[in-house]
C-alpha cells in the first residue's frame, strides 16, 4: 500500500501553546529522519536519560529509520511539529509514541519527549491527552509506561491526567484504563 493510502490523517490537528506557540501535531513519516536527528541534537543529557533510560550521545541511522517507520496499527507516533518565525524552516519539538503488545491488543505501551527549549510551555501534556486520544481511536483501552523515580515532571504529569502508579524497584510503571 502506498503512503498515501496508509498514512492517518485523521490525525492532524493543530494546538497552540501556553506562549501562544502554534503546533502541528501529526503522525510521523519516513521523510521525518532528518527532523528528528535535529530534535535529539535538542535534548539534554538528562531528557535522554528520562526518555531513553540509557546515556545515550548518539542516536544511529537504524534508530532514526525505525523511529519514523512505523505501521500506524501496531505503532504510531504522533510529533509536534512548528515553523520558525525567521525563515519558516520546519521544525520538530517533541513526540509521542504509541506501541502496541503483541500478546494483549488492547493494551499499549507509550512515551513523550520534548526538546528541551521548548519544555514547560505545556507541550507535553497536550501530547500526552493527544497520544491518550489516538490510542482510543485505535481500540486501545490501557496504556502505561516506565517512568524513572526522580522524574519529577513527567511523574507530575501522570498524576494530572490520573495515571496510577506502581512501584516495580528503579522506576514507577504508570498505567490508565482510557477505554
Ligand atoms: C516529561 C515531559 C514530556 C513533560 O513535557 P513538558 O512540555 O515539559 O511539560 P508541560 O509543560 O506540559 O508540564 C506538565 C506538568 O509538569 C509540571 N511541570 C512543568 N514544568 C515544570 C518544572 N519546571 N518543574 C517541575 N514540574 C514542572 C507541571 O505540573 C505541569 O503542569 P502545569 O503546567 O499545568 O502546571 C518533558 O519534560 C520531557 O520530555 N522530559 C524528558 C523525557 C521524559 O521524561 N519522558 C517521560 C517518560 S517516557
Amino acid at each position: 500500500m502506498s503512503e498515501k493510502e496508509t498514512y492517518p490523517y485523521k490525525y492532524i490537528k493543530t494546538i497552540r501553546l501556553k506562549d501562544g506557540t502554534i503546533v502541528k501535531l501529526r503522525p510521523i513519516k519516513p521523510e521525518d529522519e532528518p527532523l528528528m536527528l535535529e530534535l535529539f541534537k535538542t535534548f539534554s543529557p538528562e531528557t535522554i536519560k528520562f526518555r531513553f533510560f540509557l546515556p545515550l550521545r548518539e542516536i544511529t541511522h537504524e534508530d532514526l529509520v525505525r523511529y519514523c517507520n512505523v505501521d500506524y496499527k501496531n505503532e504510531i507516533a504522533i510529533v509536534a511539529e512548528i515553523k520558525e518565525d525567521n525563515d519558516n524552516k520546519k521544525r520538530l519539538i517533541g513526540v509521542a509514541r504509541l506501541i502496541r503488545d503483541r500478546d494483549e491488543k488492547n493494551r499499549a505501551e507509550f512515551a513523550v519527549v520534548v526538546g528541551d527549549p521548548w519544555q514547560g510551555k505545556g507541550l507535553g501534556l497536550k501530547l500526552t491527552r493527544y497520544i491518550m486520544n489516538v490510542a482510543k481511536d485505535m481500540g486501545i483501552s490501557e496504556i502505561y509506561s516506565r517512568v524513572m523515580k526522580n522524574n519529577t515532571r513527567s511523574l507530575l504529569l501522570s498524576k494530572k491526567l490520573g495515571f496510577e502508579r506502581k512501584d516495580i524497584g528503579l522506576e514507577y510503571l504508570i498505567n490508565k484504563r482510557i477505554g
